[in-house]
């Protein structure tokens, strides 16, 4: 975990997204996409970007794919209302394509502040742009629905909510992944018991916490 600047704040980076022009999909986008969420949040869900209504309103994950978000929330007793929501890249990329890795790299800053000020139990990666922050040469088939973590981050890397859309034959396994986000919670709050600089002092966890993350 990295330590927020002092004067730093959620709405401050917001803000900042709303009117950001760092890479070219800002003369795309209808609005920008900020995130939604409480910011002292246990679960950070980190989406590719936003699609066509997320474009339109300034919300993540309003259209289809935040609508099966939504029911595996529910399928684990969560509430969207309690969890933090972004995206990788805060505007949408035309026509749904995949972001550039500059336009990544351009707007990771702002993920990297609000990681720094919510500064979650658990981390939340849906699809592979978000994977790739976190997982480097991972691929989502492999590694999906299984908790790791990364320099004392516990993050759990799940497909994205869309992919079940279009692949009938991931709805499944994206519901059956969903159940490790409670899991991940749980083993998460007691790993907190630890005295934070054990806890963020070394990327190797002591044994005790190999058990839980490993
Ligand atoms: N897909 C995403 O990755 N993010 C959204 O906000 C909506 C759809
Ligand atoms: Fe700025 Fe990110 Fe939007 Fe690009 S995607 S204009 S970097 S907020």
């Amino acid at each position: 975990m990295t330590t927020p600047e002092p004067e730093d704040s959620l709405e401050k980076v917001a803000a900042e997204v709303r009117v950001c022009q760092k890479c070219p999909l800002a003369r795309t986008r209808i609005k920008a996409v900020p995130g939604d969420g409480p910011g002292d949040a246990e679960a950070l869900f980190i989406g590719e970007g936003p699609g066509m209504q997320e474009d339109r309103v300034g919300r993540p994950f309003v259209g289809p794919a935040g609508q099966f978000l939504d029911e595996m929330l529910g399928s684990v007793q969560m509430q969207r209302s309690g969890v933090f929501v972004t995206n990788v890249v805060k505007c949408r990329p035309p026509e749904n394509r995949d972001p550039s890795p500059d336009e990544i790299a351009a707007c990771a800053p702002y993920l990297t502040r609000q990681l720094a000020l919510i500064n979650p139990k658990v981390v939340v990666t849906l699809g592979k742009h978000s994977m790739s922050r976190f997982f480097s040469g991972e691929q989502i088939s492999k590694i999906h629905g299984r908790l790791r973590n990364i320099a004392g981050q516990p993050v759990l890397p799940l497909y994205h909510p869309a992919a079940a859309l279009h692949r009938a034959e991931l709805r499944q396994t994206e519901l059956n992944d969903f159940q490790q986000v409670p899991l991940a919670l749980a083993a998460a709050r007691t790993h907190t018991g630890l005295p934070p600089a054990e806890a963020t002092k070394t990327d190797d966890p002591p044994p005790e916490q190999l058990s839980l993350f490993g």
